[in-house]
């Protein structure tokens, strides 16, 4: 609006209308003070879920090459881990599986075993009695030999029969103590079968996470180095259960679903593309709302840090104050450990 000497009075409130020079946007922006004092988000470490990695060798940290500073713990480790974490105040850990190539098959065998690794981790986190919550996903991958999350027949991701199996590791690793379960499958009707299942075994309180909109994303990469399944999944694609790039409205069917059927809790995945979404769905449903910050998302950050093309100190942050203020109401990141320290130490 141009100033032109006299200030529009609103009919309706009778404040003057904002404009230059009587309104400078940059006054509050002037002092250090003033900045914190208007501040519209925080970020806190009781917004951050830490994802770590585990494997059932003996070897305490294996580097993933490209996720520079992730490693995959053994069990021992993690639990040392977990207790950093939990000592820094971080609210939840999301434990992944490496899964060594014998014991993969075409059904994912391994992944409804109650002595797999996820769950002797999840047994001896729980059992170190620290104040941290334990989050796994529900999804066959890292267990196929064919690397999809599903069973297959022929080119086919068979849903029902999936959902079968979910609802089987779900509860085994409640029964190890997992106190989230987190379907990252996108399965239809999955978050229903395994919200049943749990409470007719008892796990009434055990809580759901739903992957509720996932997208079929080239940012999963390095992830599936780290859990071992991007050899096994090769070119395959994902496009036929996960959801496509170019939607956004079907992500809010998604996760009315998902909320309908009984999750507690739902996440966007990727993040920093999607905020979009994340904010829709805050918007939408008001429901607690989670972003993951994936493991491309992670690498590109790093790779530039470590070339000196950014500041990853300060684009860490950036990033995660991004989830926040487009409603997130926390941040899956593998970042988690260090923005912890770092907000500790102001
Ligand atoms: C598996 C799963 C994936 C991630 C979390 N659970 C990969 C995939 O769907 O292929 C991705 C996490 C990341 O990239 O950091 N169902």
């Amino acid at each position: 609006m141009p100033f032109n000497g006299r200030p529009k009075i609103s009919s309706r409130t009778g404040t003057p209308a904002p404009s230059f020079p009587t309104t400078r946007m940059r006054r509050n922006r002037r002092t250090d003070w003033s900045r914190r004092l208007v501040a519209e988000n925080q970020l806190s470490v009781d917004d951050l879920i830490w994802p770590v990695f585990v494997h059932a060798g003996d070897e305490p940290k294996i580097p993933i090459p490209s996720m520079p500073g992730v490693v995959r713990y053994s069990v021992d480790a993690l639990v040392d881990a977990a207790g950093d974490a939990a000592a820094l105040g971080i609210p939840m850990i999301a434990v992944f599986p490496h899964v060594e190539a014998a014991l993969k098959d075409p059904q994912g065998s391994n992944a409804v075993d109650p002595d797999n690794v996820v769950c002797k981790a999840v047994r001896a986190i729980k059992g170190a009695n620290l104040n941290i919550g334990v989050m796994c996903d529900a999804a066959l991958d890292p267990f196929t030999s064919h690397g999809h999350d599903g069973l297959l027949r022929g080119e086919e991701i068979l849903n029902d029969e999936t959902v079968e199996v979910l609802v089987r590791q779900s509860l085994i690793q409640a029964e190890a103590g997992c106190d989230v379960i987190s379907p990252s499958d996108m399965m239809d009707g999955r978050i229903h079968a395994i919200r049943t299942a749990l409470d007719a075994a008892g796990h009434t309180h055990v809580q759901i996470m739903a992957y509720a909109a996932k997208y079929s994303s080239g940012f999963y990469g390095p992830f599936r180095d780290a859990v071992g399944s991007a050899s096994t999944l090769g070119k395959g694609s994902k496009a036929t259960y996960q959801m496509a790039p170019s939607n956004g409205d079907e992500a809010l069917r998604e996760v009315a679903l998902d909320i309908a059927e009984g999750a507690d809790m739902v996440m966007v995945k990727p993040g920093m593309p999607y905020l979009d979404i994340v904010r829709r769905v805050k918007d939408t449903f008001g429901v607690p709302t989670f972003a993951y910050q994936v493991s491309g998302e992670y690498a590109m950050l790093r790779a530039a840090d470590e070339r000196g093309w950014l500041d990853g100190d300060r684009v860490v942050l950036e990033s995660l104050m991004g989830f926040k203020r487009a409603g997130a109401d926390g941040v899956l990141t593998y970042f988690a450990v260090e923005v912890a320290h770092r907000l500790k130490s102001g």
